[in-house]
């Protein structure tokens, strides 16, 4: 069976091939095509929602088209679609949907609406090869979420029974490295630059030569929001508050461009630091709460190599019985293949409980929605 799924949830429009082994459970990656948006959408230091409709519609078929070419597939070859359904952007959200519904219309396939964030948590599944397997972890799941609009953790207890146990209260881990590379004008995404700045920090400390800037650098510590809380809640606006008030007074003083922008590199890297130790610790009193036996990380954030090396530290060091799985770098940021996955645990399920037949003329019932839950 062969699954075609499509992602237009923000601004990356992305096309998807899996070849599907029903009875295995297992899939095949046979192409995997994303159309970025960035350099349209960085001027205006975010994703511009009409822009991003506009360019979604421009790109959707021919996207769709360049993947079945290099899955070397036409589209009378698929059996199944998938689509994002929401969370997301609504301009972005009715484009994909409606391209979808209307494929589904003529050519009688059926749909499946996928949700965004169980896309992002089933990257998990491909493995090195470019193909994966459903039942490959065991359950109960942990999943930390960490993307541009979502910072949560999730529980999925049995297939598809998604429980969120925490998450944030205001801005989104992706937002809040978004929005501090803002603050120090260093362009947008902002979680690659400012993670980038931030590994430049040990050799920017080192060679300053004003003793008393050095220990300033030496000494800049941010704090770590929500982490002395008793849930399992985030909150990281007020970090990025303090970010912005210590470096409107280091733009106050007259100092160097050097200086200024050697300044930048350190708060990146204490930002940076400030954010893993809270997603991290959390993460620790979730293990410890919910007693997970996998760990699935997942989101555009978790591309952060600060990020998975501190994860993977403590969870070896203090959970070694937990498996756990990050997503290959290119599966963490938006795709069409995690939409594909979870389209196809979606499919799975259905057939499991002998409701396949709902499928027929499905495209029907599908709605975008922005808000959709879990
Ligand atoms: O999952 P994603 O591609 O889109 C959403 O569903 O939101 O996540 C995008 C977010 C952006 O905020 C971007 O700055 C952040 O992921 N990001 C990173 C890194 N790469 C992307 N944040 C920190 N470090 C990175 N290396
Ligand atoms: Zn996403």
């Amino acid at each position: 069976m062969n699954l075609l799924a499509l992602e237009t949830s923000c601004d990356e429009t992305a096309v998807s091939l899996l070849k599907i082994n029903e009875g295995k459970k297992s899939f095949k990656i046979l192409s995997s095509v994303v159309s970025s948006q960035i350099k349209i959408h960085s001027p205006w230091g975010g994703v511009v929602p009409m822009l991003a409709a506009r360019e979604h519609l421009k790109n959707i078929l021919p996207v769709i088209k360049k993947a079945l070419k290099e899955a070397q597939l036409s589209f009378s070859q698929i059996d199944l679609l998938a689509v994002t359904q929401g969370p997301g952007l609504i301009p972005a959200l009715l484009l994909g949907t409606n391209a979808m519904k209307t494929l589904a219309y003529f050519s009688d396939l059926p749909i499946l609406g996928v949700h965004h964030i169980e896309g992002h948590i089933c990257a998990n599944f491909v493995n090195s090869e470019n193909s994966g397997k459903l039942d490959n972890y065991a359950y109960p799941i942990l999943s930390l979420i960490v993307s541009g609009g979502h910072t949560q953790l999730i529980l999925e207890k049995s297939p598809r029974k998604y429980q969120i146990i925490g998450k944030t209260l205001d801005d989104a881990s992706g937002e809040a490295f978004d929005k501090v590379s803002k603050i120090l004008e260093l362009g947008y995404p902002g979680g690659p630059i400012v993670s980038q700045k931030a590994s430049e920090a040990p050799i920017i400390i080192e060679n300053e030569k004003n003793p008393k800037t050095k220990l300033a650098m030496q000494k800049l510590f941010f704090p770590r929001p929500m982490l002395k809380s008793d849930n399992l809640n985030f909150s990281f606006s007020g970090l990025k508050t303090s970010v912005l008030y210590f470096y409107q007074k280091i733009i106050e003083q007259k100092i160097s461009q050097e200086t200024k922008e050697a300044w930048k590199i350190v708060i990146c890297d204490q930002f940076q630091k400030a954010v893993i130790d809270v997603l991290n610790q959390k993460t620790l009193s979730a293990i410890k709460k919910t007693k997970p036996k996998t760990f699935f990380l997942s989101g555009g954030v978790s591309a952060n190599k600060a990020l998975r090396e501190t994860l993977k530290e403590s969870l070896t060091s203090n959970f070694p019985q937990i498996s756990f799985s990050f997503p290959q770098t290119n599966l963490c940021g938006d795709n069409a293949v995690m939409i594909g996955v979870a389209g196809l645990k979606q499919y799975l399920q259905l057939k499991e409980k002998g409701q396949l037949k709902s499928l027929k003329q499905n495209w029907k019932n599908l709605v975008p929605d922005a808000n959709l839950k879990l």
